[in-house]
């Protein structure tokens, strides 16, 4: 047992803001606050957490909860609870193990993987890491040709869903990573790298790892014909070429005949246009406050879409969840399920599979817990009449 695992399995960690310490020590401050930052003031990436602060539990006592059945099924697909992985960019420079390790301990909780087109392990690695489903998520980056042969390869894999995310058409504006030099470290001369190294320096646990690893990876899912991996660019200049407009979900259909899921949506409109175009499942997310900073949480705008898609999709949602309740306070507000992002990325920042494993299990108890002390016997029994919602909520 490495030491970063030995601190993940500590009787003190007992939460993921615990993750997020170890996560916050291990890391260079580059790499935590990519993770862990959002866009401009930050409003969205903290309605986000707030949202679910608001909404409160109504309880019935009394009420025998033994056995609870924690399983639900997210497009067919059982799930052991209801939290699936989120698509995170950049996870091979948070662990040498990346998408591997977290692909592999969402099959071991009995659970589904997103693996990011901005990802540094090969796809077909990353499905053969898990027991489970495992879905890939599209962005343009390399173009219309880079995206096809992508497609292929995770058909050939064996993915099973695909998720096209539409709230990319630039990135957000995230200052941490300006101020950090995110831009010079990973695509600049030595010269403009040199005043940011010190914060490498600073980690040397991570460092050696990153080195032993080969330094920045390239991204072996992003191959633009006679030209090979994409080399890793800067999130910035990466979602600069990622828009993905309505007119390509055509193509993008035909590319890919697998069921296929709208990442981004903030509005009914926008959920029923998706269902429209042929999505199965829509997630509600403003991608972690990453975007477009001062849109509503995620929490608030998910009873609009529900209301709207009228049971033909699956609802599921993303954004500030970090504790079992936030997942029941979602369910019973209408998601099917919740992603996780941060989430399990902050344990694999800590410590690789063990880390995102122990985010799981933290995630897996506390979903038990709340159930048996709301008086609910299954995820499947929850509905409205377990929580209220703020009173400045009603009407929205
Ligand atoms: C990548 O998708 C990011 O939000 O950083």
């Amino acid at each position: 047992m490495t030491k970063a695992s030995r601190a993940v399995a500590s009787p003190r960690v007992v939460n993921i803001e615990d993750l997020r310490t170890l996560a916050r020590a291990r890391l260079p401050k580059i790499v935590f606050d990519y993770l862990d930052g959002g866009a401009e003031d930050e409003v969205t990436l903290q309605a986000n957490r707030r949202a679910f602060d608001a909404v409160t539990f109504r309880p019935r006592l009394g009420v025998p909860t033994d056995p609870c059945d924690l399983r639900t099924r997210v497009l067919g697909f059982h799930v052991s609870f209801p939290a699936l992985l989120a698509p995170v960019g950049y996870s091979r420079l948070m662990h040498a193990d990346g998408e591997i390790a977290a692909s592999r301990a969402a099959g071991a909780a009995g659970t589904i993987y997103i693996l990011s087109t901005i990802s540094g392990h090969r796809l077909e690695d990353v499905k053969a890491a898990s027991s489970g489903p495992v879905w890939y998520q599209l962005y343009l980056l390399g173009g219309r040709e880079a995206a096809e042969a992508a497609l292929e390869r995770a058909r050939l894999a064996g993915f099973s869903a695909l998720v096209v995310t539409i709230d990319a058409p630039v990135a957000g504006m995230r200052e941490r990573d300006f101020r950090n030099g995110m831009k010079e470290l990973l695509g600049g001369s030595l010269l403009s790298k040199l005043p940011f190294l010190p914060q490498l320096l600073a980690r040397p646990g991570w460092l050696t790892e990153f080195l032993l690893d080969g330094g920045v990876p390239k991204l072996p899912n992003i191959v633009v014909s006679g030209q090979g991996p994409m080399p890793l660019i800067d999130v910035g200049a990466a979602l600069a070429r990622t828009a993905v407009t309505w007119e390509d979900l055509d193509w993008i259909r035909k590319a890919w005949p697998g069921p296929m899921v709208i990442k981004g949506v903030l509005t009914g409109d926008d959920a029923r246009r998706a269902v429209d175009e042929g999505a199965v499942a829509v997630v509600v997310s403003n991608h972690g406050g990453r975007q477009l900073d001062c849109v509503p949480a995620t929490l608030r705008v998910l009873p609009e879409v529900v209301a709207a898609v009228n049971g033909r999709a699956e609802v599921l949602m993303d954004g500030g969840v970090r504790r079992g309740s936030d997942i029941i306070k979602a369910i019973c507000l209408g998601a099917r399920a919740v992603l996780v992002g941060r989430a399990y990325a902050y344990g694999l920042g800590a410590a690789g599979e063990a880390g995102v494993a122990r985010a799981l299990q933290i995630l897996r108890a506390d979903v038990e817990r709340t159930l048996k002390l709301l008086g609910c016997t299954s995820i499947a029994a929850l509905n409205r009449s377990y929580v209220d919602v703020s009173a400045s909520w009603q009407g929205s």
